[in-house]
């Protein structure tokens, strides 16, 4: 399975956090906000991966990343000239994914528990279709909304409904099989001119091939759109890091857990970051130990 991160857009809501920066590169604490859905696709075995975003930020995100070899991954950039739907990912990346299967992550969508590494491997391996992830939330008219039939298949799914048939969420974490690229290109504009990532989810539903996995209560999810979800995202990510004393989706950490990186690689990259920063000591420190 190969992975895709979009992170585009005009970010209107965060101006003028996002006047001069891609939203996706905004701190989340003590880290860029992109850090987070890349650990995301690595923890779950995807080494090869291709970002996309606008032409004016994506060196950027090249001086920040690199090629991913540092953290043994292959990393890859492509641009979305304008923000004209989340599906359009799937067609610009259609010659990257080149027929395989498609594990697709919003860059501004910040996810954490500790049964997701296993949980995202198990559904790669039985994919069949589509699989979308669900969270429940008290605000469902947000999102894209589903609601589930008994053998977990999607019944109903809707972008943004006004009476939300369920409090289910479908969050910016997709995974497709290798017909997804094909189907986007089939797609046309929505109301809001854009290729909606629900219409090409409705096209498995229609199918009856379209999954929704539960993230459960001891997972988090934060999608940052709005200055409030930003800063309770990064209070979130602060706390758990201060209280247990790790540090939330160090791309250093997962490479070297996964077995990506070696020792040695990991205790380089701790040395440039700086010492002089928490971040790099912590990885440092682990490489030491
Ligand atoms: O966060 C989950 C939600 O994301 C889902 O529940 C919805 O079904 C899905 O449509 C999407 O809703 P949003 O209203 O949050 O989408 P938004 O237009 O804000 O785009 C989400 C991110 O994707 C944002 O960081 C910008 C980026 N993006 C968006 C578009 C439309 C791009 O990079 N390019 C684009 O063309």
């Amino acid at each position: 399975m190969r992975g895709i991160i979009l992170a585009g857009g005009s970010g209107t809501r965060l101006r003028p956090l996002t006047s001069v920066h891609s939203k996706q590169l905004l701190p989340v604490y003590d880290k860029p906000m992109i850090y987070y859905p890349l650990s995301v696709l690595m923890q779950a075995g995807i080494r090869e991966i291709l970002l996309i975003s606008a032409p004016e930020h994506l060196e950027a995100y090249r001086s920040l990343l690199g090629d991913g070899s540092r953290l043994g991954i292959s990393l890859s950039y492509t641009v979305q000239q304008e923000p004209r739907g989340i599906a359009e990912a799937l067609v610009i990346g259609g010659p990257f994914t080149a027929g395989e299967d498609v594990c697709l992550i919003l860059g501004d969508n910040i996810f954490y528990g500790h049964r997701l590494p296993d949980m995202l491997r198990q559904e790669a391996r039985r994919l069949d279709g589509c699989t979308l992830f669900g969270y429940p939330v008290s605000d469902p008219e947000r999102y894209g909304v589903a609601s589930v039939a008994e053998d977990g298949t999607i019944a109903t799914l809707e972008e943004k409904p006004a009476r939300p048939a369920s409090n289910l969420a479908v969050t910016g974490l997709y995974m497709y099989d290798a017909d997804a690229a094909n189907r986007a290109a089939r797609l046309t504009p929505a109301a809001r001119g854009e290729l909606e990532i629900t219409d090409l989810n409705l096209t498995y539903v229609r199918e009856g091939r379209a999954r929704l996995v539960g993230l459960g209560r001891g997972s988090a999810w934060f999608d940052t759109g709005t200055h409030d979800s930003l800063l309770e995202a990064a209070m979130f990510v602060q706390v758990l890091e201060k209280r247990q004393g790790i540090r939330i989706s160090c791309l250093e950490e997962v490479a070297y857990r996964m077995g990506y990186v070696g020792r040695e690689q990991l205790a380089l990259l701790g040395k440039e970051i700086s010492a002089s920063s928490a971040y790099g000591r912590y990885v440092m420190e682990l490489a030491n130990a």
